[in-house]
């Protein structure tokens, strides 16, 4: 949560501090605001509200400097108000901060400010920060030494910039939280994540934990908190620019959904030959492999559901495997141990539950290995393997393309275990799907050309409840279509394993609650039964199925998927209800890419 970018160059920073944080304001959008230094002084202008609002503000001023950092806020510590905004400054106003994480000690460390007569003016753990920078800059120090002092006294997940009206700096340092450079022809950028500044530059350094860096207009000192010079890697960053623009859609959701044939062939590409047969997932070497016993994943959320997919592939594979949510696997007393495969499914690879979760299995001596869409990121860092989704950047919130991603890398990988984890128990054969894996993308494009996922949205506009039922690899598909459905609409949406739905939630079905159900082409039948027994009670259904499907006929409407392997078909049906989602949603004016209360990167536990 919050997004921090810093910015210093030959020219004036202020419109790629506002342009940054609009690619940031996915990270939170309770409030947002920026600090420029401009050799004489410091000015800031922050509010509550979004990025626009930020921005109408900021058109009313004259801000200028070559150095400046911003900051886009989803709050934890205050009420998004304007005090609470950040940059935090201290009481006279020279030196600002902007922070991304959690100062844990911050009541104590501003009880001990207090004491020596420091007013603060927000409610913020950030605040302490600039207090702290003010009480340790005097005559006998300079900038970085205050900075680092500072540091040393936080207790907590942080990565932070500040500025002070003296230096033509900018210092940064990071803990637990995620802070990447972006390095130009002529100018140097800090922030959180790569969107930030992917237009001006793709190399990047990745910092990592316990990393200080100062940031001048002609180089760059990285050191330890300790003042060691470290040395960090230039990474290229396989990213396209035109991926964290609109590129004239209305919404970065919608973008996203229909983008789905290209970032299908990236996650694909290079990890499966045309016959289907040769799978590289770029990770294990089969040795390893074999010694697992069982795989966990750990997850939240819709990375949680491509989870269950994965779970629900390695099972019928023949490979032990189990789903866990990872704000609960942390305090669960399953047993872990060496022979235990631990995988987290993150698309942004900074989840804090996710993390904490990884962390419990690694001191349990498990591996982990984790399946992620952003490099250098806190999971990749944290996992003894990591592989990639290549589902490119992701900025709606509600995620779409990297669900997609996620259920074939997942997919992949299981072939990959399968082969040397199912033993001698008798298991599906995955080969003729991953051969299906081939044309999926192409089956996806046509699919997106049709209107029926809007007509079936507005068809259902005003319902009561929205219920979503499926089987076998339809449930994780129902779970997340209900999520996405909440996540954007605000209404009322469940998804179940159809079979459940006897067993109470059918005291919930009437006239006015559509009930999707997803059939994937395995154990269909009894899904129909399941959605029979609602229609009975009055509840419309949607067949979400291929053409011809026998459930066409015994339902109130139909969602039609491409012919294709019942793997994919999950997969498909899953699209066409993101689609269902966002024209609700659209319909009912919400703010799709942004919902209410919600952030795409959520760092707290
Ligand atoms: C839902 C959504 C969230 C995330 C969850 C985990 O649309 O985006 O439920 O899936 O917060 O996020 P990652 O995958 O980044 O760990």
């Amino acid at each position: 949560m919050c997004g921090i970018i810093a910015r210093i160059g030959p020219d004036e920073a202020i419109p790629r501090v506002l342009t940054g944080l609009e690619n940031l304001e996915y990270r939170g959008y309770d409030s947002a605001g920026v600090a420029l230094q401009n050799g004489s002084g410091v000015s800031v202008v922050k509010c509550s509200g979004k990025v626009n609002d930020l921005k109408e503000r900021v058109d009313g001023t004259h801000l200028d400097g070559n150095i400046g950092i911003g900051h886009t806020r989803w709050s934890t510590h205050g009420a998004p108000t304007d005090e609470n905004a950040h940059p935090h400054t201290n009481e006279d106003g020279d030196i600002a901060v902007v922070h991304n994480g959690i100062i844990e000690n911050h009541q104590s460390l501003r009880d001990k400010l207090e004491e020596t007569g420091v007013r603060f003016r927000s409610d913020t753990d950030t605040e302490v920060i600039p207090h702290l920078l003010d009480h340790y800059y005097d005559a006998d120090t300079d900038p970085h030494t205050a900075f680092v002092e500072a540091i040393q006294q936080l207790e907590g997940s942080f990565a932070v910039a500040a500025i002070f009206d003296d230096e033509d700096a900018v210092f940064a340092a990071r803990r637990g939280s995620p802070l990447v450079m972006g390095l130009g022809e002529d100018q140097y950028f800090l922030a959180s994540d790569v969107p930030a500044f992917l237009e001006y530059t793709d190399e990047v350094v990745y910092f990592e934990d316990g990393d200080v860096a100062t940031v001048r207009p002609d180089g760059v000192d990285i050191t330890t908190l300790e003042g060691e010079p470290v040395d960090r890697e230039i990474d290229t960053v396989d990213w396209n620019p035109e991926e964290t623009g609109k590129g004239g859609y209305e919404h970065y959701m919608l973008k996203e959904i229909d983008s789905q044939p290209t970032s299908l062939r990236n996650t694909i590409k290079g990890r499966i030959s045309p016959s289907g047969d040769d799978v590289d997932v770029d990770a294990f070497d089969p040795e390893t492999l074999s010694e697992f016993s069982e795989v966990q994943f750990v997850a939240c959320g819709t990375s949680y559901h491509a989870a269950l997919y994965g779970t629900t592939l390695l099972n019928e594979a023949g490979v032990r495997a189990r789903t866990y949510r990872a704000s609960e696997y942390q305090m669960a007393s399953d047993p872990v141990t060496e022979e235990t495969l631990v995988v987290s499914v993150t698309q942004s690879g900074e989840t804090a539950d996710t993390l904490g979760a990884m962390r419990r299995a690694s001191r349990e001596g498990a591996t982990v290995l984790t399946v992620t869409n952003v490099m250098g990121s806190s999971a990749a860092r944290a996992a003894d393997e990591t592989v990639y989704i290549h589902a490119g950047p992701e900025i709606g919130v509600a995620a779409t393309k990297t669900f997609s991603s996620q259920t074939v890398t997942l997919a992949l990988l299981a072939q990959r275990l399968a082969a040397h984890m199912s033993g001698e128990r008798e298991h599906r054969d995955l080969e003729p799907a991953l051969d299906a894996l081939t044309s999926l993308p192409d089956d996806l494009g046509r699919m997106l050309e049709g209107d029926d996922a809007e007509r079936i949205a507005n068809r259902f506009l005003g319902s009561d409840a929205y219920f979503f039922i499926g089987r076998g690899l339809g449930y994780p598909v129902a779970k997340e279509s209900a999520l996405k459905f909440k996540e954007i609409t605000y209404e009322h949406a469940e998804g179940f394993a159809s079979g459940e739905l006897k067993h109470g939630p059918l005291a919930l079905v009437t006239p006015q609650t559509p009930v999707f159900a997803v059939f994937t082409g395995e154990h269909d039948e009894k899904t129909l039964k399941n959605a029979k027994e609602a229609q009975t009670r009055g509840a419309p259904i949607v067949a979400v199925a291929k053409e011809g499907h026998p459930a066409i006929e015994a339902t109130d409407a139909h969602l039609p998927i491409p012919d294709t392997d019942p793997m994919w078909s999950g997969l498909l049906a899953n699209v066409q209800l993101q689609l269902v989602s966002y024209h609700a949603a659209n319909e009912l004016g919400r703010s799709i890419d942004k919902p209410r209360n919600l952030a795409k990167s959520v760092t707290v536990e």
